[in-house]
């Protein structure tokens, strides 16, 4: 039986294995996507999730546009490693996908209430969709299963020194949503930077010798070429799709029971997660928080994905 999700996403060149690989797994329903601004504006983050599912083939899962910015900030992107468009390297084709009239919170509700059984929200961006759900619709929280989120880090970020880029955006919003006493699991920088695009990954994506795997050599490509150049990692850290294999293939996501806390206030330090690891704060259990890869287990997954798109 396939766990029905939805992903959330601000697609970026990660975000779009995120897809694909929620698309074209057997043990999971993907039942729409939304979107929301992070790593490029809004408007480039619905056309590229369009595309991304124009590109594998997938025309029956709706797309719906969210939050332009967070909660209470302004909006910080990161087209230094996304390119201007979010998706740097292709030419990007038209989109065949519509984009759907509803808002991302519409759409998530309406797909909330038709269910058979509660719906996983894979969340690969800022998590302002997500809080503004929660906080406007407090009566759908128990038709979600839980919430599968990539971002943070038990140890470094990555656009500050202590703050992982999708928490940074929006820390209120993620505050909100761990507070919500819905299952949360954080997938972070310290598994994600495990998940590295090397030569022999992209052989072995490429392999696959479809559209959508030809269309992602190309992602990956610039995706690689900007992670050198940024933080002189050659082989991108594609830290997504990680998030999905939690659902996908729990197996290959080692998790720990924890305690999550978001700074706030930090002048230096806002966005940061604190991942109390060693209980030193004794504080209750919060949060499921990855710790561990089966790094070819992963990509074995990912492969299969695809080779199941277009
Ligand atoms: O820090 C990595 C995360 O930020 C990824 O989700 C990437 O797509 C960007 O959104
Ligand atoms: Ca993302």
């Amino acid at each position: 039986m396939s766990i029905p999700v939805i992903v959330d996403c601000d697609p970026g060149h990660d975000d779009v294995f995120a897809l694909w690989f929620a698309a074209g797994h057997p043990s999971l329903e993907l039942i729409a996507v939304t979107t929301v601004g992070g790593n490029v504006p809004l408007a480039h983050t619905s056309r590229n999730a369009r595309i991304a599912l124009t590109v594998a083939g997938v025309h029956d899962v709706p797309v719906s546009a969210g939050a332009a910015g967070p909660l209470s900030r302004t909006l910080a992107t990161a087209e230094w490693i996304h390119g201007e468009n979010g998706l740097g390297g292709p030419v990007l084709p038209e989109p065949t996908v519509p984009l759907d009239p509803r808002s991302a919170t519409e759409l998530i509700a309406d797909k909330l209430r038709a269910a058979a059984e509660p719906v996983a929200i894979i969340a690969t961006g800022p998590v302002t969709n997500i809080a503004v759900l929660l906080r406007d619709r407090p009566e759908l929280a128990d038709r979600i299963r839980e919430i599968v989120w990539m971002g943070g880090s038990t140890e470094r970020g990555n656009v500050t020194p202590y703050a992982e880029f999708n928490a940074w955006v929006d820390p209120e919003a993620l505050a909100l949503v761990v507070a919500s006493g819905i299952r949360f699991t954080m997938v972070g920088l310290n598994v994600t930077h495990r998940a590295l695009v090397t030569s022999a990954v992209r052989a072995r994506l490429a392999a696959v010798g479809n559209r959508t795997a030809r269309f992602g050599d190309e992602l990956l490509e610039f995706f690689c070429r900007t992670n050198d150049e940024v933080f002189g990692m050659p082989d991108g850290p594609l830290h997504d799709p990680v998030a999905v294999a939690v659902l996908a293939d729990p197996a290959s996501v080692g998790l720990v029971h924890t305690r999550l806390d978001v700074e706030l206030a930090g002048a230096e330090t806002a966005g940061a997660t604190s991942v109390d690891l060693d209980g030193m704060l004794r504080r209750e259990p919060n949060a499921w928080v990855a710790t561990s890869l089966d790094v070819d287990g992963f990509w074995a997954g990912v492969e299969a994905s695809v080779a199941r798109l277009a």
